[in-house]
C-alpha cells in the first residue's frame, strides 16, 4: 500500500483527485506549537514564513493558504511530507536520505501547525 501511495503522489503534479487510501488515513493528532518550530526551521526556506508560497519569492507552493488546505486531507499532507515529490525540490522528510529525518510524531506536529495557519475545520473528510 505504501508503494501505491508513493506512485500516486508522483503521478500528480499539483492538486490531485484525492486517492481513497490516502484520504482514509487518520486525521492528524499533532501539537501545532511544536510543529511551528519544525516549520520555521525546515519549511519556511522554501514555502515562506506562513506558507505563502511563490508570492513570497520562494520555490515552494502555498501550503499555508486555505486554497490548498481546504482541498487536501491530512493523509495527503502526511504522505507528501514523508515521501516528497519526485523531480522537485520537495524531497521526503523521513528516513536517512530525507531532507530532514522527521519522526512520524514530528510530521503530525507539522500538519497540526499547517492546519492552524489555514484555520481550517474540515479536517476529517
Ligand atoms: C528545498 C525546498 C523545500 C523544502 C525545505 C520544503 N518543501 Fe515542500 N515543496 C517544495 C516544492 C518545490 C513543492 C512543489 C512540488 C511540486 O511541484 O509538486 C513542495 C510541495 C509541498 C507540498 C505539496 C503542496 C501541493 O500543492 O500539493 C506539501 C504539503 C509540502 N511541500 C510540505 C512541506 C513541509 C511541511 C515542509 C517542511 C517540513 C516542506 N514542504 C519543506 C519545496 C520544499
Amino acid at each position: 500500500m505504501a508503494l501505491t501511495i508513493v506512485a500516486y503522489l508522483r503521478s500528480h503534479g499539483k492538486l490531485p483527485n484525492r486517492a481513497k487510501e490516502v484520504d482514509a488515513e487518520p486525521v492528524s493528532f499533532g501539537d501545532a506549537r511544536k510543529g511551528k518550530l519544525w516549520f520555521k526551521e525546515i519549511c519556511v526556506a522554501c514555502h515562506g514564513d506562513k506558507g505563502e508560497g511563490y508570492g513570497a519569492g520562494v520555490v515552494g507552493t502555498a501550503i499555508g493558504k486555505s486554497g490548498f488546505l481546504n482541498k487536501v486531507s491530512d493523509g495527503f499532507i502526511r504522505e507528501t511530507i514523508k515521501h516528497g515529490r519526485s523531480n522537485t525540490r520537495m524531497r521526503g522528510f523521513s528516513g536517512a536520505d530525507g531532507l530532514a529525518n522527521l519522526r512520524d510524531s514530528e510530521i503530525e506536529d507539522v500538519i497540526a501547525y499547517l492546519r492552524s495557519l489555514g484555520d481550517q475545520h474540515n479536517r476529517a473528510r
